[in-house]
């Protein structure tokens, strides 16, 4: 089934449930040495999961928790294979949503979950998106209504060496930093096995172009001119090209996180072969929506 979480919609199985586990490398087609996240309901339930929960993953879970942030930890037995990828450790998150949260309390046990689109592709922040995607693959669909933080949770891996940032997501970088008073490393991507750090990802159907601020409209136009249908991804306000059409993503950092995938689904939905947009700065939210956009213009396999 499908579930709400704040951060984007998951498709969920019983984790220690190896079959069902398997079940959703096979809907996602994501290739099965890809670890998945584990969520909770509360931190106490990392008992049996982790092999040692360190003081900082105590103060980050006591902060953070619940809420879009996801710790990677030495694991412990109730953590299989299936799940983690054959990796020693574990991703766990414990999610805000109350839906999902009633769910996990009355199950009682962890519910691996990936996000709920295909392999690739961008994750999905209401029901209808994942119904989109997925189909009849997924049999139920708990409506929660749209994501309020609408891109991933932060990942930090707390399993080795000094705190590391995996992932940007829905928990400004920033915060961390200061609740645990230095900075975070940054991960080499081929250290550690983490599909959303491939380069190709998130990615919408029409091919994007990121360009700096000034260069917006002049790429548009041009584009526009090779007889591409266009859409620019940006700022309410900005001077319209002739034959293009403006996405308007909010100038509030929130609203902006929280609008980007729709965005881009709109855009593929309308049949845009081309976007073409400038990147937000590298810092709070903005972070995240530009790790997205990043990847999402990469090329693709
Ligand atoms: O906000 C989220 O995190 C959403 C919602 C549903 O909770 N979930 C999500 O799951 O984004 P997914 O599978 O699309 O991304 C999970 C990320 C992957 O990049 C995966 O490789 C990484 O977490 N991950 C899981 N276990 C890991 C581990 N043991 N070590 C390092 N990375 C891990
Ligand atoms: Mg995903």
């Amino acid at each position: 089934m499908a579930v709400p979480t704040e951060t984007v919609y998951g498709l969920a199985a019983d984790a220690q449930n190896e079959l069902a586990v398997r079940r959703i490398f096979a809907v996602k087609g994501r290739p099965s040495t890809h670890p998945l996240i584990v969520h909770l309901a509360q931190a106490t339930d990392c008992a049996g999961w982790v092999r040692e929960f360190p003081p900082e993953a105590e103060a980050l879970a006591r902060a953070f928790w619940p809420g879009p942030l996801t710790l990677v930890l030495p694991r412990g037995e109730k953590a299989t294979d299936a799940v983690t990828g054959g990796q020693d450790t574990v991703a766990l998150r414990v999610p805000a949503h109350p839906l999902t949260q009633e769910l996990l309390t009355r199950l009682g046990g962890g519910i691996a979950a990936p996000s709920a689109n295909r392999f690739g592709r961008v994750s999905p922040t209401t029901a209808g998106h994942v119904r989109g995607d997925l189909g009849n693959d997924v049999e139920f669909i708990l409506d929660g209504g749209p994501c309020s933080v609408g891109l991933e949770s932060t990942i930090i891996d707390l399993s080795h060496g000094a705190p590391a940032l995996l992932r940007p997501g829905g928990l400004p970088k920033e915060e961390i930093e200061q609740l645990l008073h230095r900075p975070l490393a940054l991960r080499q991507t081929d250290e550690v096995r983490v599909p959303g750090t491939l380069p190709s990802h998130y990615a919408p159907r029409a091919g994007l172009f990121l360009v700096e601020p000034g260069e917006l409209t002049h790429r548009a136009a041009a584009l526009v001119s090779q007889g591409k249908k266009v859409a620019v991804l940006g700022r309410s306000g900005m001077p319209l090209v002739a034959g293009a059409v403006l996405f308007v993503l909010p100038d509030e950092p929130g609203a902006r996180a929280r609008e980007l995938y729709g965005t881009l689904r709109k855009i593929d939905e309308a049949g845009f072969e081309v976007i073409v947009s400038s990147l937000p700065a590298a810092e709070g939210l903005d972070l995240a929506v530009r790790d997205r956009l990043t990847r999402a213009a990469a090329p693709r396999p």
